[in-house]
């Protein structure tokens, strides 16, 4: 592992990783990102009153142009993922699933093509069970074949997989069929499997081992909503079973905690930061659920922080874990590669003042490096200078806001 960093200015980060590893054939060695169409765009089929906003291929092309021509792209953000209420009321005469043809007048492959052609990939979604959450056609057992191999042919490179309307023993069944299915058409589909998120995403009812085995990515609690009590949720959740879930993840295999809110109406500034400082420490996918037209600035500075980026997609693909949690204050810690750490402290509270918080890297547990580290707040993309290990950090951390640090080695 060749390993080269570059701290060009205070306000600019240039890194570059040129790795080899001859063991990475898989897919999704590190966490995905992209844009999925549900939270911000859920089930509006209404493209007669709102054809800007309603889901079609109108949708998902343009947000594929943003993607393409706005930095998302080059910066990793490369699926572009269609969410539930895409098809047809019913099946087409060959039992195969059929696009919605008022709203996908060209049809998934035609898209398909459109989004490869702008250098990016198409995500698609189905549920194992009788219709899809929305009502939908679902995938029943029998349907599990014939779906993989029309999505193959169509051209699409990742799949979730909702599990609405089937009973625990079908998705058993279901979820493990569906993995060998995609295999077999030949065609590379990631597979994002929802199946904990309907078993209460802890073990023994849900077996990480066979997670990792047959899917990239799971989502394992409740559907994210476009506020920052949700947020808190899912950050509590993931702290409180992190025993159980962090060894779960990994190069290939991923918890997702849901989408990213960035740039939609519940999140302030600091909350939004807050959530992408976590789920960077989470090794979380990143899929933003946003208009891309419409974005601020501000918005798109956070979603595009290479370092935070740079944390996430770090290679070892360890996930972090809460390593403190005193009043407000939460601290997480991630191990990166090349002796690097990430930090992001928390603070949930609503004082309306900062507040102060100190530590130092002996007390974080960071001791590995004598000589000490030089620390980097990522989203003030400031130099925070160089520290001894016993020496004192100071911080302040705003109201339901983060500070991440990104950790450097002086060794
Ligand atoms: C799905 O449909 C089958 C066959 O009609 C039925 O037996 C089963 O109860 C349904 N399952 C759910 C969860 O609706
Ligand atoms: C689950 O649903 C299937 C029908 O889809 C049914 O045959 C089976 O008996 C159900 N199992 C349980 C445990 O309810
Ligand atoms: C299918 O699985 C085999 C064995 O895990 C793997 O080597 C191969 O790359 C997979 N193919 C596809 C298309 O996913
Ligand atoms: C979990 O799944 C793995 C892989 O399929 C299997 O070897 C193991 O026995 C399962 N564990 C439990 C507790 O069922
Ligand atoms: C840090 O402080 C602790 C406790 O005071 C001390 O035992 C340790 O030797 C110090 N470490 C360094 C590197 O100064």
């Amino acid at each position: 592992m060749l390993f080269m960093m570059f701290l060009h200015s205070i306000n600019v980060l240039f890194i570059l990783i040129g790795s080899c590893n001859p063991l990475d054939n898989g897919m999704m060695r590190t966490p995905p990102m992209g844009w999925l169409a549900w939270e911000r765009f859920r089930c509006n089929t209404d493209c007669k009153n709102d054809p800007e906003n309603c889901i079609s291929e109108h949708l998902f092309k343009t947000m594929a142009d943003r993607l393409a021509s706005d930095g998302w792209r080059e910066l990793g953000y490369e699926y572009i993922n269609i969410d539930d209420c895409w098809t047809a009321k019913e099946r087409d005469s060959k039992g195969q699933l059929q696009a919605d043809p008022d709203r996908f007048p060209g049809g998934i492959k035609a898209l398909a093509d459109y989004v490869h052609s702008k250098g990016l990939k198409l995500g698609i979604y189905s549920d194992m069970g009788n219709f899809t959450c929305a009502g939908y056609p679902g995938t029943t057992l029998d349907t599990i074949s014939i779906d993989a191999q029309t999505f193959a042919a169509w051209g699409v490179d990742m799949l979730k997989f909702d599990g609405c309307y089937s009973n625990s023993s079908d998705k058993a069944i279901g979820y493990p069929k569906m993995s060998a299915a995609l295999n077999a058409t030949g065609r590379p589909i990631a597979y994002s499997c929802s199946w904990p998120a309907y078993e209460g995403g802890l073990p023994p009812k849900v077996n990480y081992t066979l997670l990792g085995d047959i899917c990239n990515l799971w989502r394992n609690y409740g559907d994210i909503q476009d506020c920052w009590d949700s947020v808190l949720a899912i950050i509590e959740w993931y702290g409180n079973n992190q025993d159980a879930l962090q060894p779960a993840a990994g190069p290939g295999r991923w918890n997702d905690p849901d989408m990213l809110l960035t740039g939609d109406f519940g999140l302030s500034y600091e909350q939004s930061k807050s959530q992408l400082a976590v789920w960077a420490m989470l090794a979380a996918p990143l899929f933003m659920s946003n208009d891309l037209r419409t974005i601020s600035r501000e918005a798109m500075d956070i979603l595009q922080n290479r370092l935070l980026i740079y944390i996430d997609q770090d290679a070892l693909g360890v996930q972090g874990k809460r390593i403190m949690k005193s009043h407000a204050i939460e601290l997480w810690k991630r191990t990166l590669i090349a002796g690097q750490y990430a930090v992001a402290i928390l603070n949930k509270g609503t004082d309306g003042m900062p507040t102060p918080f100190q530590t130092s890297l002996a007390l974080m547990n960071i001791l590995d490096c004598k000589q000490g580290y030089k620390i980097v707040d990522v989203f003030a993309k400031t130099e925070q200078g160089s520290f001894r290990l016993n020496d004192t950090i100071f911080l302040k951390v705003n109201p339901t806001g983060v500070v991440l640090l990104f950790i450097m080695p002086l060794c």
